[in-house]
């Protein structure tokens, strides 16, 4: 049976996973860099990649050795070739190119967002192509039509923050930590989502597109004047931008080709509001709603090793070990 060695370093998480044909994490391990950026409100890109290269090779050991398996029992080394943070994807890619140059096995170049829009399809084997799929983490804001592996159509972009980064961003300005967005969300809990009146930027526009800029500067407008509690504050936060997420998602379906379900992926599926408000959009479109199990949705290596079992089953070829890292590349 197909095994993936998976590897992911493009942002704050160092990770490691084996990955079966099956469907089957054989074994995993994570190691967050949370308590490195704190101090910063935010990822710092050096510290990030610093802190990738002095944990990943243990982290891999760990897991074949948990997993009890040899590099050589696995059919390919599958990882995140960007986009990402160049400086921890390069650690990522080069353990990988290191590590299929020792063992001859292939290296499979995987793109962040791929193992993102293939997760799903590992936390459940009966979701078949094609799906919608929102996915809103800290770096990405897109909604795509997943037609099949390889096959990914794009149908909406943020053209300023993602959505996971407005929450952070409120989460600053709320003097609340990093990362953000769980600390936004239980203080919504408190607070009134109609207390501050917030605006809903693109809310109606044709193009299904995001942005959430002008959400977070008029938070940070709405909390200089002192007028709001903060509870209130977050609260109306996460209502304006659910407003926004619904609308164009809503406009996004609207338009696309019949899909099977309606997917969310990204650290924000978390947002117990926001999953919410999808699955009764999804409802709206007669289609069923599902979001992989958290620990898949936020950066893992399990997705991207699973993304490399996908490209194989679907008869892609390996990558060449010169290939190059790239901090931009779109689905
Ligand atoms: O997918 P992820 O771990 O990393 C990226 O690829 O960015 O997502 C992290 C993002 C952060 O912005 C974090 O604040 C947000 O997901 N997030 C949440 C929640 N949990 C995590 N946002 C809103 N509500 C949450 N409960
Ligand atoms: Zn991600």
């Amino acid at each position: 049976m197909t095994l993936v060695l998976g590897i992911e370093s493009s942002c704050d998480e160092t990770a490691a996973a084996l990955v079966t044909g099956k469907r089957v994490i054989v074994a995993q391990a994570i190691a967050s860099q949370e308590a490195e950026h704190a101090p910063y409100g935010g990822v710092v890109p050096e510290i990030a990649a610093r802190a990738h290269a002095e944990r990943l090779a243990p982290l891999i050991e760990k897991v074949l050795q948990e997993a009890d398996v040899q590099l050589a029992d696995c059919d390919a080394i599958a990882a995140t070739a960007g986009p990402g943070l160049i400086g921890g994807v390069i650690v990522g890619l080069v353990t990988a190119k290191a590590l299929a140059m020792a063992t001859g096995k292939p290296l499979l170049a995987i793109n962040h967002l791929e193992g993102h829009a293939l997760s799903p399809r590992l936390a459940d084997a009966s979701l078949e192509f094609p799906y919608a799929l929102l996915l809103v983490s800290g770096g990405h804001c897109q909604i795509l039509r997943v037609e099949g592996v390889g096959k990914y159509q794009r149908l909406a972009t943020t053209i300023d923050d993602a959505l996971g980064e407005a929450f952070d961003k409120t989460a600053k300005i709320l003097g609340l930590g990093y990362p953000g967005g769980p600390a936004v969300e239980k203080l919504a809990l408190q607070g009134d989502p109609a207390a501050v009146p917030l605006p809903r930027p693109l809310k109606g526009s044709k193009e299904p597109h995001f942005s959430f800029a002008g959400l977070k500067s008029a938070v940070w407008r709405a909390h200089q004047s002192d007028e709001h509690a903060d509870a209130d504050l977050a609260a109306s936060f996460q209502q304006a931008a659910l407003d926004c997420i619904i609308d164009r998602t809503r406009r996004a379906l609207g338009r696309m080709e019949p899909v099977t379900a309606l997917v969310m992926a990204g650290g924000v599926a978390a947002n117990q509001t926001i999953r919410g408000g999808l699955e009764q959009l999804a409802s709206e479109f007669d289609l069923p709603f599902t979001a992989p199990p958290l620990a898949l949705c936020t950066d893992n290596a399990a997705m991207i090793a699973w993304a490399g079992i996908e490209r194989l089953a679907a008869g892609f070829d390996a990558d060449p070990l010169d290939l190059k890292a790239r901090p931009r590349w779109p689905l």
